[in-house]
């Protein structure tokens, strides 16, 4: 099999290679990714020197690199992770999200249909469906309401890579995942964010009265679903993953001071995010059933040794939060505290 990953140098693509190298090691992998300020290098050393895995710095919206990637790797399929992904970026400014996720993806779409591939997995968001209310779960069959410009074009480009099915018959499989957590995730995501904020004694923002709730899923149990997806998914299906493991957001902040031994008065509440989704939690029945997939992860267990990374990797976080990055992350902080 010869797969082309995009977006392999952000926080799940570069977990999903690692795990694609050991679980099948005769895969001939390659990495598309524009090295935004989301995509490291750094965070795909482990396969450097791998022959099997090839590295080619570049847009998913360049049709014609992409074209030219898709023709000389002769790849079979395509994992599509390449994104804008971040929610508060999306609210600040959309622009680069619907350059990125949606035309962009649709750039790959046309391209993946002009070559000829054999199977297309986007992975997509469990966002898409919106918000849930104290009760219920996101299923495949739930009526899509994304909230954020950041949903909206994840929604467009899931909706767009279907269509491209359901008009010409290519094989795409979704996969709709809730929230993730492990090593190298970019530190503006709400974990490695109040965990490089407390080990620096800096206030930890929580957003509204931090009631909101997230479906927590280790990302090593998100790329065993998306290889799954790839192996076994049905073509023009779409598949849930989730944990299982539903936290307040002021719950899990707290869990971090304690798994780092910092006071609670770090926490400071601050204006909330604009149209912040209340819950998500997953019913993540169809792939238990259908692929054979369920998490392995012990939620509490595998976030003390999430929080136990970025304490021994303190490097690679302040390298990657370092030059542009410093300057949003700053501005950002010191508006967020003042609300
Ligand atoms: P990330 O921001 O950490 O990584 C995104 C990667 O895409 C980076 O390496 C970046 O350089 C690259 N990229 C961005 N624009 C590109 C472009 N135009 N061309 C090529 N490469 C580009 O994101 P992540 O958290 O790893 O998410 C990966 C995918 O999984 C996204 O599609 C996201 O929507 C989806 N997802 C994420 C989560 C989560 O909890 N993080 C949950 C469900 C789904
Ligand atoms: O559900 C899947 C989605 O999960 C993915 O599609 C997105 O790419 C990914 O970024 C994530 O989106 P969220 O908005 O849920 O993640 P984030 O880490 O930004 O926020 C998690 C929760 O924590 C959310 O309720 C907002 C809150 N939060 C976040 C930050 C950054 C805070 O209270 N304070 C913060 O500083």
């Amino acid at each position: 099999m010869r797969l082309l990953v995009t977006g392999g140098c952000g926080f799940i693509g570069s977990n999903l290679l690692k795990y694609l190298a050991k679980n099948r090691p005769d895969f001939q992998l390659v990495t598309l990714d524009k090295l935004t300020y989301a995509g490291n290098l750094e965070n795909l050393k482990d396969l450097e020197g791998n022959p099997r895995h090839v590295f080619i710095k570049g847009d998913i919206g360049n049709r014609e690199l992409v074209e030219h990637v898709l023709r000389t790797h002769q790849i079979d399929s395509i994992l599509h992770l390449a994104a804008e992904s971040h929610v508060d970026r999306s609210i600040l400014g959309p622009e680069a999200f619907i350059t990125t996720n949606v035309l962009g993806t649709n750039v790959l779409l046309e391209a993946a249909r002009t070559v000829g591939i054999s199977r297309f997995v986007m992975v997509s968001t469990d966002e898409v469906y919106g918000s849930l209310g104290p009760t219920g779960f996101f299923t495949e069959t739930t009526p899509l309401a994304p909230s954020s410009p950041y949903s909206a074009s994840k929604t467009a480009s899931d909706l767009i890579a279907l269509a491209y099915h359901h008009t010409f018959k290519m094989d795409v499989v979704v996969t709709r995942c809730s929230n993730n957590y492990g090593p190298y995730q970019f530190p503006e995501k709400l974990i490695p964010l109040m965990v490089v904020n407390a080990l620096h004694d800096k206030q930890l923002p929580v957003y509204g009265a931090g009631t909101n709730v997230r479906d927590w899923l280790h990302v090593d149990d998100h790329c065993s679903g998306i290889l799954l997806a790839l192996e076994k998914g049905k073509q023009g299906e779409v598949y849930n993953f989730g944990g299982g493991a539903e936290r307040q957001n002021i719950q899990l902040v707290k869990t971090i001071l304690s798994l780092l031994k910092k006071p609670e008065s770090l926490i400071k509440f601050v204006t909330d995010r604009p149209g912040h989704d209340l819950r998500y939690a997953i019913d993540p029945s169809k792939a238990k059933r259908e692929l054979g997939w369920s998490p392995t992860y012990v939620f509490e267990d595998a976030l003390a040794k999430t929080v136990q990374w970025y304490v021994e990797n303190r490097q690679w976080w302040e390298r990657v939060t370092s030059g542009a990055y410093r300057q949003y992350f700053d501005t950002q902080y010191k508006a967020r505290l003042q609300s």
